[in-house]
């Protein structure tokens, strides 16, 4: 039996993903990485583990990694940088140990004309595995057989950040680093671009350290010592809503206000007014109060804040134990914007 040409379309409109592998101009560019929601999906919960930072290991002068065909521009004095002439794919491990550090250093930095998109997952779950363990996130849209990718997609029929964001807002701002309910948080993390708008669906990034050096050094002591609680529940209710994957159930942990990267020794400022729900000890309207305080401060901060563009092969790499990120999503909504992040899990939050 021959099915019509309407009958294919149903039935590939059940499975997103066949939809998505069709070879169609309109279709994305890397249909493998067409976001998998399979509702059935479980993972245990997770265990603490030992984590050795990468950059701890690294040469400070990273010869592996800044070879005399590498050019750097820093975006701003406080976060990012702009790295030409390397390709990730090439690093020794001698050269991944040095990109632990450098990104710690710099916090960001953006690496244009990758062919990391093309290597295959295998290939970038081993890169990225080198920096830690790899999240498999609780909700998200990950990647059929590969639990690692966290598949950020939209296009015009799929909106889900829209979704989680809500309708009702004058903008779709959302200030957070990534996973920060979970027990040992991400460090280095991975994310690249497979489509991409002309113009916008930029990430913004602010500087945690920079944050925290803001502050009086009064207040600097006010804040060390105190904890906050950061919480996955919010996420885990919208995906449940949805009928969506819960793979793990929602965890609430409480982390340090203010913590201290391994290798660099650097403070930053970790709370998000994504995740992060109330000071540990303090009364109702105290925890409102001061969190309301480091939200505004944090996100209002424009001179210690940039904007990551994309073009086609960019990968940005951000130590999310040093920054906080928002999506922008102000490009129109026929466009299809997709792109992908590896998340290696890194040490429980030291304490300032
Ligand atoms: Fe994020």
């Amino acid at each position: 039996m021959t099915l019509s040409v309407s009958d294919q379309r149903g039935s590939l409109d059940k499975d997103p993903i066949a939809k998505a592998a069709v070879k169609d101009a309109n279709g994305p560019s890397y249909p493998f990485y067409y976001p998998y929601f399979d509702a059935e999906e479980k993972f245990p919960p997770k265990e603490i583990f030992e984590f050795i930072d990468p950059g701890s290991r690294a040469d400070p002068a990273k010869p592996h990694l800044l070879t005399a065909n590498v050019t750097t521009k820093d975006i701003s004095p406080y976060i990012g940088t702009e790295v030409t002439g390397v390709q990730i794919s090439e690093l020794s491990k001698d050269g991944l140990d040095e990109l632990a550090l450098y990104t710690a250093e710099r916090q960001l930095l953006i690496f244009r004309d990758q062919d990391f998109k093309d290597l295959g997952a295998d290939r970038q779950i081993e890169i990225a595995k080198h920096f830690g363990p790899l999240d498999r996130h609780f909700t998200a849209g990950n990647v059929k057989g590969y639990p690692e990718f966290v598949v950020v997609y939209r296009d015009a029929d799929d909106d889900r950040f829209r979704g989680f964001v809500g309708s009702n807002k004058t903008n779709g701002t959302k200030w957070h680093s990534d996973v920060s309910y979970e027990q040992q948080p991400p460090g280095t993390t991975f994310f690249f671009i497979l489509d991409q708008p002309e113009t916008g669906g930029d990430t913004l990034f602010l500087s945690q350290v920079e944050a925290y050096k803001r502050l009086s050094p009064e207040f600097q002591k006010r804040l060390e010592g105190l904890r906050a609680v950061h919480s996955a529940v919010q996420y885990g209710e919208f995906s449940r809503k949805r009928r969506g994957p819960l793979r793990r159930e929602p965890v609430e942990t409480e982390h340090p206000l203010v913590r201290v990267h391994p290798v660099t020794g650097e403070k930053a400022l970790y709370v998000n007014p994504t995740f992060t729900t109330r000071i540990v000890g303090y009364k109702d309207e105290e925890s409102e109060y001061l969190l309301k305080f480091l939200f505004d401060h944090m996100t209002k901060g424009a001179d210690f804040q940039i904007r990551a563009s994309y073009r086609p092969g960019t990968v940005v790499v951000w130590d999310n134990r040093l920054t906080a990120h928002s999506a922008t999503g102000d490009f129109d909504n026929s466009i299809r914007r997709h792109a992908v992040r590896l998340t290696p899990l890194a040490e429980v939050p030291i304490p300032a």
